[in-house]
């Protein structure tokens, strides 16, 4: 078990709202979804535009690199379990909501979908690396996380938000803070990813008429993760300290001064703001 308990656990899930088409079809959230497309995607030879994904491949040793590699282990170990059970959050609401089957909304899902399952491959190309250096991925420690976090009385596609924003935005972000050259590439293709599941996910959920939690509720969940990964490690209050900065103003000076992070590696959990961040890591 990750050492923290996490509270509302035994509150039951609300019933879920009836949702009809014209909700999820709002202008506003086409308009979003829209631009998060326009972005992820190239136009082909037909004049159609088409997505661009991260492809994962298998990690290279690097002469002279230094990582944390029991650090990374936890991280991985995160990645295996948690991964792909949050594209099935999303998946399991397009069976269920036809709105999330039509137009802009079933491409941009479909394709946030498709990149969990590539996650999931970076995350066994990074066990199979810190196997190769002697670690060991132990993934115990997670499964009754990931139990624990399916019976937190959100709704499914706000569940996901919150795991991408609690979970694995501040594991990436560890990742290039330790992980050396090894692990940097493959830690910003992912995280540019998951801010843009963020993006999707939370506006969606806007549009369901499930607002996002409060940051009060949100952090406890932040805090579990962070205690497992970094446990006695060193630079465990300087992290806290730069996630509670990103998580109250939107900014993290903290971060913004360790030259090996890349203005890119972190978002603000409520206001998914930092488009232009974004932005500069794909042009
Ligand atoms: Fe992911
Ligand atoms: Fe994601």
């Amino acid at each position: 078990m990750l050492q923290r308990e996490i509270p509302w656990l035994e509150s039951s899930r609300p019933a879920i709202k009836p949702t009809t088409i014209s909700h999820i079809i709002s202008h506003k959230t086409t308009m979003n979804l829209e631009q998060i497309w326009i972005e992820r995607t190239t136009v082909n030879e037909k004049g159609n535009r088409v997505p661009t994904f991260w492809n994962p491949t298998p990690l290279s040793k690097i002469e002279g690199d230094t990582y944390d590699g029991n650090l990374m282990a936890r991280i991985v170990s995160l990645g295996l379990v948690m991964e792909l059970p949050v594209g099935e959050l999303v998946t399991s609401q397009m069976r269920r909501i036809p709105g999330l089957n039509v137009g802009i909304v079933e491409k941009v899902l479909k394709s946030n979908i498709s990149d969990e399952a590539r996650h999931d491959k970076g995350m066994h190309y990074a066990e199979e690396f810190l196997t190769e250096a002697g670690y060991t991925v132990d993934t115990s420690p997670v499964h009754q996380f990931l139990k624990d976090t399916q019976r937190l009385p959100y709704h499914p596609i706000t569940l996901a938000a919150c795991l991408e924003v609690t979970l694995f935005l501040p594991m990436l972000a560890l990742a290039r803070m330790h992980g050396g050259q090894a692990f940097n590439r493959w830690a910003l293709g992912i995280n540019e990813d998951e801010q843009r599941h963020v993006r999707v996910n939370s506006s969606l959920a806007s549009a369901l008429g499930e607002p996002l939690p409060t940051c009060h509720q949100w952090i406890p969940i932040r805090d579990a993760v962070i205690d497992y990964l970094m446990d006695r490690h060193p630079d465990k209050d300087l992290f806290y300290r730069a996630s509670n900065e990103l998580y109250h103003t939107g900014d993290s000076p903290t971060l913004n001064a360790i030259p090996a992070v890349a203005a890119v590696s972190f978002m603000s959990p409520f206001t998914v703001t930092n488009s232009e961040k974004y932005a500069r890591t794909v042009s």
